[in-house]
């Protein structure tokens, strides 16, 4: 069941959208269609093409996934090394967040853009190495239907700088019986995120999401601190457990300042060039690869010394080998 907005305005809530837009600058609405009565993005709109779930159902888009509903939709393809796993991983802690709303007041989808590879299997053992719960599908279909779906939805490339992988990061929530979208990026802070969304979806009083919000990590400001928030967090922690990726936790301990250096500059480069210890993490932690970070110059330093900090924050639980933890930890 959806949320449909009571005693208030959709323009109110455009208007607040809009301004959050301006404050933010991390939102960029869509102007699909006005608070009009007439939806103009509904059955004539959007394409009611087959897709095939992780489980391997078929589904209409329109009649099963949209119709009636309010929705997040992401594309991704499981091969992608770049922006995917970051994006999905941000996703899974937007579903946290919004807790039982989950396939009850929003859907999540996630399309893949490459049909040949991500098969139903594929997608399914995918969403199972993020912990995907209910209320979030994974679909392949048809590669003709796909683009065109994707384009209609607005993500494409070209609506958005394309990443390196030729896809934009962006995740578009809307809301089918009033015509309202907007898009998002799928990798900004998801408290931020979920906090736009409810907000833009009409959930801003309600005291069950607000609870929800309190609930998640506050947001932060210190430079070090927001980096890794913002780019770390999705997948690891420091001393909270294995996440996707390893608790960096004993991090300093276990291995040298110039091999994080190296490995925070490129941990593909490292894998690549056969690097024992990046080539053994990877075999590890087998769910996702940890994106290229690219990081150089004073933000490398910057979190360079983060890491050191919490590190020794954290110093008793610091161990030789993550392996050997003996604490035990959910995945
Ligand atoms: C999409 C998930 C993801 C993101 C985002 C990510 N990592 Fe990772 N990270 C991993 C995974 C997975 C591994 C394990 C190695 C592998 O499979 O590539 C890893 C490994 C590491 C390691 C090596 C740990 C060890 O025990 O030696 C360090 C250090 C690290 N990441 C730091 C970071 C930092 C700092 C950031 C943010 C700037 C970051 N990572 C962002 C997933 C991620």
């Amino acid at each position: 069941m959806f949320n449909i907005m009571q005693g208030k305005s959709w323009s109110g809530v455009m208007a607040r959208t809009l301004s959050a837009t301006l404050c933010a600058g991390a939102l960029s609405l869509l102007t699909i269609g006005s608070a009009a009565a007439e939806n103009a993005y509904g059955a004539n709109y959007f394409p009611n093409v087959p897709l095939t779930t992780q489980d391997g159902k078929t589904v209409k888009f329109y009649d099963d996934l949209i119709k009636g509903k309010s929705v997040a939709i992401n594309v991704i393809y499981t091969s992608c090394k770049d922006e995917c796993p970051l994006e999905t991983a941000k996703m899974a802690q937007l579903a946290r967040i919004f807790g039982d709303k989950m396939g009850k007041e929003i859907f999540f989808y996630s399309i893949s853009i490459d049909p040949k590879h991500d098969t139903p299997a594929v997608l399914k053992a995918y969403a199972k190495n993020f912990n995907v719960g209910p209320g979030w599908q994974f679909l392949t279909g048809k590669e003709a239907d796909i683009k065109v779906l994707v384009k209609k939805l607005g993500l494409s490339r070209g609506n958005d700088l394309a990443n390196k992988d030729g896809h934009t990061a962006s995740l578009m929530v809307g809301n089918e019986p009033t015509g309202q979208w907007m898009r998002n990026s799928a990798v900004d802070n998801p408290v931020f995120l979920s906090a736009s969304i409810g907000s833009f979806l009409g959930w801003r009083d309600d005291p069950a999401a607000r609870k929800t919000y309190a609930e998640a990590a506050p947001l932060v400001i210190d430079q070090a601190a927001y980096m890794f928030q913002s780019r770390c967090s999705a997948c690891h922690t420091i001393g909270g457990g294995d996440k996707i990726g390893p608790d960096l936790a004993g991090l300093t301990a276990r291995r040298e300042r110039n091999w994080v250096a190296r490995y925070l500059m490129s941990a593909d480069k490292m894998r690549s060039a056969g690097d024992p210890t990046a080539v053994e993490l990877s075999k590890k932690y087998k769910t996702a690869r940890m994106p290229d970070q690219n990081l150089a110059g004073d933000d490398l330093k910057l979190m360079l010394s983060y890491l050191e900090t919490q590190n020794s924050a954290t110093g008793k639980t610091a161990q030789k080998e993550p392996a050997k933890k003996e604490t035990t930890h959910v995945h």
